[in-house]
């Protein structure tokens, strides 16, 4: 028998931390030296009960968790989890099935196919793509350009998956400088290597220019190219003209992959789907689960829409894993082989939420990011670098001195000191900016309210030195 206990001590301690998100404070408490003096111990000789293990590790591990699961927290583009999501999460590792393959897992096999069709009613993707679910963005794009390398090489009868990268015609990726860097680890996870990508010219805000790409690519016609595009700038959260890009590099021959981390779920509000028109003229499209949709980590999106090419870069023989016809097979799409089943929370957020409430979780993010950064740069010693068009924008902060990079980042430290509201900073455009990012299902008016307080105390609280 097992001795489930410590199973209802796990619930109780979640379940109490979940009530506590909004009183504790939401950076980290601990140094890194006392949470080592905390946790780094001698592995013992005999083992410890399940049940104090649990005790220690919470209490330990407390003061080192960042409460990114806070409606107040708009640092990086992280979301937070739906109940449902974490509780179909919990019952996914209960029931530990290795999705790998149908017959391992079948139910997982046709939630994923359920997920998949769903997902490409909402993003507004060819009915026909083909999809994986993946750790995240950076591996739906390496799945994706995977399936990129395949279709382009096999035009010139060069076959990828059996002869390799050596001699083969080279491959280039035409990006804006704004690219997230996931999409250059994807290059060289891939072999193609960096110095493939050419950054074409984009407007101030990040947009590709049209006539850039078509300049670049009427240049060399001949080469096989990637042309990556972007549905949300990670600061600023603009789209590319799919509309006038995808034309161009289709009369080209090149593929188009879509970065849609965040960007893509604007598909399924009414107010913002106009951002993504031309987007179904891409290839392919990456998106995360764990970002807009608030699953759990980790879980990403990716579709194309050559399932052939899809298939051929990823699909894997093997007697003792002979797939059930008549379903899809897991790891004929995916880039690993034992995984983790993410459909089961994927299919219990898009099934809680529907439409209408993706729709709402959408569009209220995206007219509280606005308050947020109309509220802050109201205050006197801020200013708006950009405005939201969707769920991202940027502020700063100006100093008498002229400095306004140091206060920027001052500010920011106070901000997460104060433990009641939580932004990141970043380098846009050679100025230090906090970012704010607003995509958890959790945040609410008070919380707005709370952060534009918190940012306000910051301001005015007298510098330490
Ligand atoms: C625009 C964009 N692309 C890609 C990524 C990478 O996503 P992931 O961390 O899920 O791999 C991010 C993550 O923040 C992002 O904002």
């Amino acid at each position: 028998m097992t001795d489930n206990r410590v199973l209802q001590q796990a619930s109780d301690y979640a379940i109490d931390y979940l009530g506590k998100l909004d009183h504790r404070p939401i950076g980290t408490v601990d140094s890194l030296d006392e949470l080592r003096r905390k946790l780094d111990r001698s592995l013992p000789e005999q083992g410890v009960s399940a049940s104090e293990v649990l005790d220690d590790l919470v209490r330990d591990a407390e003061g080192g968790i960042l409460g990114s699961g806070s409606g107040r927290f708009f640092g990086w583009v992280i979301g937070g989890s739906l109940p449902v999501a974490l509780a179909a999460d919990w019952l996914t590792s209960t029931w530990d099935q290795n999705a790998a393959s149908n017959v391992t897992a079948p139910a997982e096999a046709v939630v994923e196919e359920v997920c998949g069709n769903w997902m490409k009613q909402v993003l507004g993707i060819p009915p026909a793509s083909s999809f994986a679910l993946v750790t995240g963005c950076q591996m739906a794009h390496t799945t994706a350009f995977a399936a990129a390398r395949h279709h382009l090489l096999r035009q010139r009868d060069w076959d990828v998956e059996a002869q390799g990268l050596s001699g083969a015609p080279a491959i280039r990726i035409l990006t804006s400088e704004n690219r997230h860097e996931s999409i250059l680890r994807a290059v060289r996870l891939l072999g193609i290597g960096t110095d493939a990508v050419i950054y074409v010219e984009s407007d101030t805000q990040g947009r590709m220019s049209p006539q850039a790409l078509e300049a670049v690519l009427s240049a060399e016609p001949e080469r096989l190219t990637i042309v990556s595009l972007q549905a949300g700038d990670l600061n600023t959260g603009v789209f590319d003209d799919f509309d006038a890009l995808c034309p161009i590099a289709r009369q080209h021959d090149a593929w188009i992959h879509v970065d849609g981390a965040f960007g893509l779920w604007a598909a399924a509000s009414p107010r913002f789907r106009h951002l993504l028109e031309g987007v179904e003229l891409a290839h392919s499209w990456a998106t995360d689960g764990h970002k807009w949709l608030n699953l759990p980590f980790d879980s990403g999106f990716v579709f194309v829409s050559k399932p052939a090419a899809h298939r051929a870069a990823f699909s894997q023989a093997t007697s003792y894993a002979v797939p059930l016809e008549a379903l899809r097979n897991q790891k004929d799409w995916n880039p690993e082989w034992s995984r983790r089943g993410r459909g089961f929370s994927a299919y219990a957020a898009l099934r809680h939420l529907g439409t209408e409430g993706l729709s709402d979780l959408v569009e209220r993010c995206c007219d509280f990011a606005s308050r947020l950064v109309e509220g802050i740069a109201a205050m006197e010693g801020a200013e708006a670098l950009a405005l939201p068009v969707i769920n991202q924008g940027l502020v700063r902060f100006l100093s008498p001195d002229g400095n306004h990079d140091r206060r920027t980042d001052e500010v920011i430290a106070r901000i997460q000191t104060g433990g009641e509201a939580w932004f990141g900073g970043v380098t846009w455009q050679g100025k230090r900016a906090m970012r704010i990012s607003v995509c958890n299902w959790l945040t609410s008016e008070q919380d707005i309210e709370r952060a534009v307080e918190a940012v306000r105390k910051a301001l005015v609280e007298k510098p330490a030195h």
